[in-house]
């Protein structure tokens, strides 16, 4: 069996130790060949492929990015669809697809499969916002990474006695602020789930200054105050045609500003979350995503995709992976909120 590997969407911590994980158990223990198809699905579209045999993944558990390069491009797009797609994957000899993405890779994944083609996905994000999976590998990485600055924004608050505002990435999920937040000892955490007004921040910031303390305060990008309805956008659109978020941060720290007077400043993390090096964590979380997803083309499970569930690597199909965002769930919100302020 001849697999074409292709990694889809934003990039994340522990993509290359996915492809090395699956080429390895596929190659030793399988009996699978590998080829690995350049930027996602521009590279199935163009069959445009690279060799990926063994050594070809010597030492890149621990690289961050991906080796194969990643886009956003739609499979369904310019030269596209499942019959031209076939056709490029008879012609270089390719059997199976492994995509690794998250939800619209596998979205696209799940259409090119109800047409036929033989496709397996391994679950891809660092929001971790797919309900099918406990956990994605590049999400301990983004807590790591944002608990850091979050630690480093605190002395230099503490200096000033100023109030500092973290940006941190979550589209629809306020995961990486929720676990960061908690773990730098946030004064306020702002996530997309819950709507906040400007005035219950304000008395969170204020009390946390009141006992002498520079308060921090961490939000999602896709954080909406109460008063608006969408997230906060100023940027124009991605290739998947999702507004590119970015900057509630910087927005939000003038009103602080201005409601409880206390000299205020913001930071936002960006893309910093998801480069570099994975945590120990994430390569091994991703390390077994890949091996699994050698295990299931091998059984010929196409449409499915492997998944962490407790401590389990388990199998899911894509439609259970699309159906539903996980969200972070009333509880874990009010236990976290118990030590604003
Ligand atoms: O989906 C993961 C994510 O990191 C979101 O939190 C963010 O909105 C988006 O990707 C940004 O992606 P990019 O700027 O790479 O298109």
């Amino acid at each position: 069996m001849r697999i074409g590997i292709l990694t889809s969407g934003g990039d994340c911590p522990g993509l290359n130790a996915v492809i090395r994980g699956a080429v390895l158990k596929g190659t030793e223990i399988n009996g699978q060949e590998f080829v690995g198809f350049r930027d996602g699905w521009r590279g199935v579209v163009n069959g445009d492929i690279i060799p990926l045999e063994r050594s070809d993944v010597r030492g890149i558990g621990k690289q961050g990015g991906t080796i194969l390069g990643t886009s956003r491009t739609n499979p369904f797009e310019g030269n596209g669809g499942p019959e031209r797609i076939q056709e490029t994957l008879d012609r270089l000899g390719i059997d199976a697809i492994m995509a690794i993405g998250g939800e619209g890779t596998l979205a696209a994944a799940k259409r090119l499969t109800d047409a036929g083609l033989k496709i397996v996905g391994v679950p891809k994000t660092v929001d971790n916002d797919l309900d099918a999976t406990d956990y994605t590998f590049g999400f301990d990485t983004a807590v790591e990474i944002a608990t850091e600055a979050m630690d480093r924004l605190r002395t230099t608050g503490d200096s000033h006695s100023r109030c500092m505002v973290a940006e941190v990435m979550g589209r629809h999920v306020g995961w990486i602020a929720l676990h960061s937040g908690m773990a730098a000892g946030a004064h306020a955490i702002l996530i997309p789930e819950q709507k906040t007004s400007l005035e219950q921040i304000a008395e969170w910031v204020q009390s946390a200054a009141n006992r002498g303390r520079a308060p921090l305060v961490v939000v999602a990008e896709g954080f909406k105050p109460d008063h608006e309805d969408d997230p906060h956008s100023e940027r124009g659109l991605d290739a998947f045609g999702r507004p590119r978020l970015g900057g509630i941060g910087e927005r939000l720290a003038p009103m602080i500003e201005d409601l409880t007077g206390i000299e205020t400043r913001a930071t936002t993390l960006g893309h910093i979350q998801r480069g570099g090096v994975p945590t120990a964590y994430d390569r091994v979380l991703a390390t077994r995503l890949g091996m699994a997803a050698s295990d299931i083309v091998q059984s010929g499970s196409w449409g499915q995709m492997v998944a962490l569930r407790g401590t389990d690597i388990v199998t899911v199909g894509f439609e259970e992976a699309l159906g539903k965002l996980k969200t972070v769930p009333q509880h874990r919100y009010d236990e976290a909120a118990m030590l604003f302020g």
